[in-house]
């Protein structure tokens, strides 16, 4: 893993979405793998901006969704379908007919499951992969005690993510459904690359178990000590819990071109 603590929320989306950029310029079909959720949203942000700059093209990128909710029309403002579109898709420029979903309201559950795992390999696997974190280290709603192995598949929520996540059901955890689909840990770890940003104090105590912790499906994030070419970026808050920050901070504290030279190696 190779860490980075930015400055603030907005800093950590500059830096995620320069390394998500570098991952998918050059590719000839590029795949992109995306993330609902607030802490990814100033990575989108920049996405776009590097869009505007117009140093990456956004209608050649594929891409595809991480969970859905079960039961949720798409056309529902919080299904993941809809928040995709309104601040992925719109912001960025992605094109719709090449952003999958998972469709949560499918007659046949296991099927759409098996299908999208299907369509993600068809399209050639995920050239990267933007994860946030849950306050209990998930990824995507693979939510403690998953299976390492998993792939995608029907999960039940935790009780503390649907509480979680009831600030965008009017605070009303009852509105907030309690199945979901979701990729499974061994679909995410698939990924060629991986950049997980998370902020703020909430998220520390997941974060550290993710990098320091011991891996285990006790904290799904965690796995991700296994994957090869993994960038966390975090900011000061979501990093303050990190017991051997001074191991990490090696490429910040050094001259720009260390910098710029560990990236290399890391993009290799
Ligand atoms: C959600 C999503 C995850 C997301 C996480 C954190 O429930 N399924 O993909 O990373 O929880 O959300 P947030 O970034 O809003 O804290």
């Amino acid at each position: 893993m190779e860490i980075n603590v930015a400055a603030d929320e907005t800093a950590v989306g500059v830096l995620a979405a320069e390394a998500v950029a570098r991952a998918l310029r050059g590719r000839p079909a590029p795949v992109l793998g995306v993330a609902t959720g607030s802490s990814p949203l100033s990575t989108y942000d920049a996405l776009a901006e590097i869009v505007r700059r117009g140093e990456l093209d956004p209608s050649a990128v594929t891409a595809f969704a991480l969970d859905e909710y079960v039961g949720l029309p798409p056309e529902h403002p919080q299904s993941y379908r809809s928040v995709i579109t309104q601040e992925i898709v719109e912001k960025i420029g992605l094109a719709p007919e090449k952003t999958h979903v998972l469709n949560g309201m499918a007659d046949d559950l296991l099927s759409e499951c098996a299908r999208y795992e299907q369509a993600m390999a068809e399209a050639g696997g995920v050239d990267v992969q933007i994860l946030g974190i849950g306050s209990n280290g998930h990824i995507g709603f693979n939510e403690p005690g998953s299976s390492l192995a998993s792939r995608t598949r029907i999960k039940t929520l935790a009780p503390s993510t649907r509480r979680d996540n009831a600030r965008f059901f009017d605070d009303d955890i009852d509105q907030v459904p309690v199945h979901c689909l979701t990729q499974g840990i061994q679909t995410i770890m698939d990924a060629r690359r991986i950049v997980l940003v998370a902020h703020g104090e909430a998220k520390a105590e997941a974060v550290a178990a993710m990098i320091e912790g011991p891996s285990g499906a006790q904290c799904p994030a965690s796995v991700l000590q296994w994957h090869p070419r993994v960038l966390v970026v975090l900011d000061e808050a979501a990093a303050s819990l990190l017991k051997h920050r001074e191991y990490y901070d090696f490429a910040q504290s050094h001259s720009g071109d260390l910098l710029l030279e560990s990236r290399r190696a890391h993009d290799q």
